[in-house]
C-alpha cells in the first residue's frame, strides 16, 4: 500500500486491439529537476506539463519547507518562485519524500552545501534504499549525515557551512547520485567535477546550463568528466516538460504484445541516455517505428507507433545499454515473455536497489505465472513462450513499486488468464493517469475494491 490510502488490488484481462493515441504524462525526472532548480533560482520559473504524481507533488511540497513559492496554477502549469543558490531555509518540520529516491537524493544534494539541517524520511520503500551513495559525497563538501542502520532514512543532513568543492568519481552508474553531487556544487565557491564512467541520464547538466550555469563535458580516458562552476547566480525559465519516455514504455509494450494493436504515443522524448528499451524492442523484432522525428529543446523528440508484434525474438541486452533503460527492464522482461528464445540482461545490479529489488519482484511473479526465468546478481534471463501460450492466472506483487505494478498490470493483457496485482496504488507515483489511459486505448483493467 502507498502511504496515500489503502492498497488497491486490480486484475488485468486479456484484451482485444488496443488502438488510438497515448498521451503519456511529464518526465517524472525533468519535472523533479524544473522544481528544485526553479527553487535555487532568482525570479519565477514557470513549468508547463509537469508531472502531476505523487513523486513530484512531494519534490514541490519540499521546495516549499525550504523556502520556495510553488504555486500550482491547474492543467499542469506551475510557477515556482526561487531563493536563489545558497538561499533555502531552514524547513520547520520532516522532509517526506513519499516514494522517490530521485527526490530525496537531488534534495539532499542541494540543501547540503548550506548552513541548515534538515530531516528526510519516505515510505516503506524508500526507507529501505542506500543513501550512502549520496551522503558519502556530500560528507566531501562537509555536510554531516546521521541516519539509520546502513545509512537508510530517516536521516538528518547538516549542511555544510563554509563547502569546499569536490572532484568525486560516481562509483555506481546513477544520474541521482551526479545529479545530488552537482546540486551540491551549486553553492561550493570554485569548481565541482563529476566523473561517471557510462553516461546516465542527462537532465541535470542540460537544465543547469538551461538556469544560466557554466557546465562543461568532456569525453576523456577516465570517463564522462562534467565540470560545474559554482556560485552561479541562476535565472528564472519557462520550462515546457517533455512527456516520460519511461512511462511511454507500458502503452508501447502493451501494443507490441496484445494481437491487433496499433497505438501511437506522441511527443516522446528519444534522448539517447534514456531511448534503450526502443531500441531493445526493435532488436526483439517489434514493430516500433519514430514518426515525425524532430527536435524540441535541444532533444530528439518523435511520436512513437507501436503495433501488435507476432514474431518477437530474445535478445542478448548488453550491460553498457543499462543506464538509458534501467526503469524499463520491468515491462521489456514481460514482452520477453511473449517472445521465442531467452532474453538476456546483463550489467543491472542497480535493478536490486531501486523501489523494489526489481529482478527477484518480476522473476517470482513471472515464475508464478508459468515463465522461467534465471538470475543472479546483476543478470536475468527470461525464456520466451511465445504469443499466445502465457498462462498467467495468479496474484503478484507490486512492493510499492509503480514499474512492477504496471509492468504486471500489461502482462494481463495478453495472458491465456487474467494477471492480479495485489496493489496498485503505487502507480500514482509516476503515471497517474495509467488505468484512464489505457482503458482508453481498450485495455480491461479492474479495480478489485
Ligand atoms: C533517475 C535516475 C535513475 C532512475 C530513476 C530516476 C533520475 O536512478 O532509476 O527512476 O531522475 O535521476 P539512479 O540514478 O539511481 O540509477
Amino acid at each position: 500500500m502507498s502511504r496515500h490510502g489503502s492498497p488497491i488490488p486490480m486484475t488485468s484481462h486479456a484484451c482485444g486491439p488496443l488502438s488510438g493515441i497515448a498521451n503519456v504524462p511529464g518526465d517524472k525526472s525533468i519535472s523533479h529537476r524544473a522544481l528544485i532548480l526553479g527553487a535555487l533560482c532568482v525570479g519565477e520559473t514557470w513549468i508547463t506539463g509537469l508531472l502531476e504524481g505523487d513523486d513530484v507533488l512531494d519534490t514541490a511540497q519540499a521546495m516549499r519547507a525550504f523556502g520556495a513559492c510553488v504555486t500550482d496554477h491547474g492543467g499542469g502549469v506551475w510557477s515556482v518562485q526561487g531563493v536563489g543558490v545558497g538561499g533555502f531555509a531552514e524547513p520547520d518540520g520532516v522532509i517526506d519524500c513519499g516514494n522517490s529516491g530521485t527526490g530525496v537524493r537531488l534534495i539532499m544534494g542541494a540543501m547540503a552545501t548550506s548552513p541548515i539541517t534538515a530531516t528526510f524520511t519516505g515510505d516503506a520503500s524508500l526507507n529501505g534504499r542506500p543513501m550512502g551513495r549520496v551522503t558519502d559525497p556530500l560528507a566531501l563538501f562537509g555536510a554531516q549525515a546521521v541516519g539509520r542502520h546502513g545509512g537508510r532514512l530517516p536521516m538528518t543532513i547538516v549542511g555544510a557551512a563554509d563547502p569546499a568543492p569536490v572532484r568525486y568519481m560516481v562509483p555506481v552508474p546513477s544520474a541521482q547520485v551526479k545529479s545530488a553531487v552537482l546540486l551540491a556544487g551549486l553553492n561550493a565557491p570554485g569548481q565541482t567535477v563529476v566523473i561517471e564512467k557510462e553516461a546516465t541520464r542527462d537532465h541535470t547538466e542540460r537544465m543547469l546550463q538551461g538556469f544560466g550555469a557554466t557546465v562543461h563535458v568532456a569525453q576523456t580516458d577516465e570517463g564522462r568528466v562534467i565540470t560545474l562552476d559554482g556560485q552561479p547566480e541562476l535565472i528564472a525559465q519557462n520550462i515546457v516538460v517533455p512527456r516520460d519516455p519511461s512511462s511511454a514504455a507500458f502503452p508501447v509494450c502493451a501494443a507490441i504484445i496484445v494481437p491487433g494493436s496499433d497505438v501511437l504515443v506522441p511527443n516522446i522524448g528519444l534522448n539517447p541516455t534514456r531511448a534503450g528499451l526502443f531500441t531493445t524492442l526493435q532488436e526483439m523484432g517489434a514493430d516500433l517505428t519514430y514518426e515525425n522525428l524532430r527536435e524540441e529543446g535541444g532533444e530528439p523528440v518523435a511520436d512513437l507507433r507501436a503495433r501488435f508484434s507476432p514474431n518477437l525474438r530474445g535478445v542478448v541486452v548488453p550491460p553498457a545499454r543499462a543506464a538509458s533503460m534501467i526503469d524499463e527492464y520491468p515491462v521489456l522482461s514481460v514482452v520477453a515473455v511473449f517472445a521465442e528464445g531467452v532474453t538476456d540482461m546483463q550489467g543491472v545490479k542497480e535493478l536490486r536497489v531501486k523501489e523494489s529489488d526489481r529482478i527477484d519482484a518480476m522473476a517470482k511473479g513471472l515464475r508464478a505465472a508459468g515463465v522461467t526465468v534465471d538470475e543472479g546478481p546483476d543478470w536475468w534471463q527470461v525464456t520466451g513462450l511465445g504469443h499466445g501460450e502465457v498462462p498467467g492466472g495468479v496474484t503478484v506483487e507490486s512492493r510499492l513499486d509503480h514499474r512492477i505494478a504496471m509492468a504486471f498490470v500489461v502482462m494481463g493483457m495478453a495472458t491465456q488468464q487474467p494477471m492480479h496485482v495485489d496493489d496498485g496504488s503505487p502507480i500514482a507515483t509516476s503515471f497517474p493517469v495509467f488505468e484512464a489511459l489505457m482503458a482508453e486505448l481498450g485495455a480491461q483493467i479492474a479495480r478489485d475494491c
